[in-house]
């Protein structure tokens, strides 16, 4: 119980976003910057760590989204929220296939935590990435941003509507050191900006990624500015139903959202209506939201694994298949994630998304 008081930093109460802020990123005592969440031995295991299909996909759909952009000597790779490293590590191993484009890419990690960022250090291994703290670094070339999972694990603000008026969920230390939810008047510049969205309208109970935007806003300008797209992969849903999706893991299990601070990683599922309407307001072109499955089978998971398992052993082939299916199959992550590419080009077909 004396764990919680912490994580407030001499505050009564804070709103979710900010509370689950510190939780998961202080950068003492926060869940990214104080365990290694990921695998079997960890908390939860990403697609990455599921099959490296996954990643020699994501490899291809950046291989040729050079090529779409007239194969320039100058292309700019972020990858935004890296994790472990793994995405990465085998992106890199795959671009060693296309010379060209291997000479051509420039890459930089977007990372919040310190200890992940030692992770990836210690993972990738490869002098040439660069790690971005400000994003008006890069300067020229065309940019290309993408993220697993990146925007489900930014803490969103919650609220209620009633008679139409909004109330922003906080959390409340007590004196017994428990922790009470709360509601408060919401603040005059959330209400307008979450009643700007037509997605929001006639929602009665809003998750609203308000500094999911502020980063997105860095991301769009940089699109715009230098010409790009940005891809995002995530769990998440198209129509917005009341839901609370605030889910917290231990161990590959659920947990109560305010149980283990600190000790469990706190995710919510991503509005990908909400996500649409914010491109299209801000200039860019949102090409399709598609499943995870279709986008994968679109380019080519399933003759890959087919060549793979060809030299492979029976207990291997039986191995890379179960991967495959946790990863395609409609129940399991195949339809529960969705892709989304936005872009500053109305003309440019994404591979994936137009096949
Ligand atoms: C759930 S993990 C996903 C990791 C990896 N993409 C994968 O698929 O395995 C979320 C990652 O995003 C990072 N992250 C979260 N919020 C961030 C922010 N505002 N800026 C940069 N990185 C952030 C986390 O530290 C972590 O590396």
């Amino acid at each position: 119980m004396k764990t919680n008081s912490k994580f407030f930093k001499n505050s009564r109460s804070l709103p979710v976003d900010k509370f689950f802020q510190n939780v998961l990123y202080d950068k003492k005592i926060g869940y990214y910057n104080s365990k290694l969440p990921f695998g079997g031995k960890g908390d939860f295991v990403t697609a990455p760590g599921v099959s490296n299909l996954f990643s020699e996909m994501i490899a291809i759909w950046i291989v040729s989204t050079w090529e779409i952009y007239g194969k320039p000597k100058n292309f700019n790779i972020v990858e935004l929220g890296p994790g472990d490293g793994s995405l990465m590590r085998t992106l890199l191993q795959v671009f060693k296939n296309f010379p060209e484009f291997n000479e051509a890419k420039k890459i930089y990690l977007f990372e919040i935590s310190n200890l992940m960022k030692k992770l990836q250090k210690k993972n990738i291994k490869d002098k040439s990435i660069k790690w971005l703290k400000n994003l008006d670094k890069i300067k020229k070339g065309p940019i290309v941003f993408f993220g697993n999972e990146f925007f489900d694990s930014i803490p969103i603000k919650q609220f209620k509507r009633e008679k139409k008026l909004l109330f922003e969920k906080h959390y409340m230390l007590e004196k017994n050191l428990k922790i009470k939810e709360i509601f408060k008047k919401a603040s005059i510049k959330d209400a307008k900006e979450i009643n700007s969205f037509t997605t929001l309208k006639n929602i009665n109970f809003i998750e609203y990624p308000k500094n999911g935007l502020l980063e997105l806003k860095k991301i769009i300008k940089k699109i715009i500015t230098l010409d790009g797209c940005l891809l995002i992969i995530d769990y998440g849903y198209i129509k917005p139903n009341n839901q609370n999706t605030l889910q917290s893991v231990v161990k590959h299990k659920k947990n109560h959202i305010l149980n283990n601070l600190g000790k469990a990683d706190v995710t919510s599922h991503v509005n990908f209506s909400l996500l649409n309407e914010f491109f299209l307001k801000n200039n860019l072109i949102v090409k399709k939201i598609i499943p995870q499955r279709q986008f994968l089978q679109n380019l080519g998971i399933r003759e890959r694994s087919e060549i793979i398992a060809k030299k492979m052993r029976f207990s291997d082939k039986a191995n890379l298949y179960l991967r495959l299916n946790r990863i395609l199959s409609p129940k399991l992550m195949g339809d529960l994630f969705k892709v989304i590419v936005a872009s500053s080009s109305k003309k440019k077909k994404y591979l994936g998304f137009d096949s």
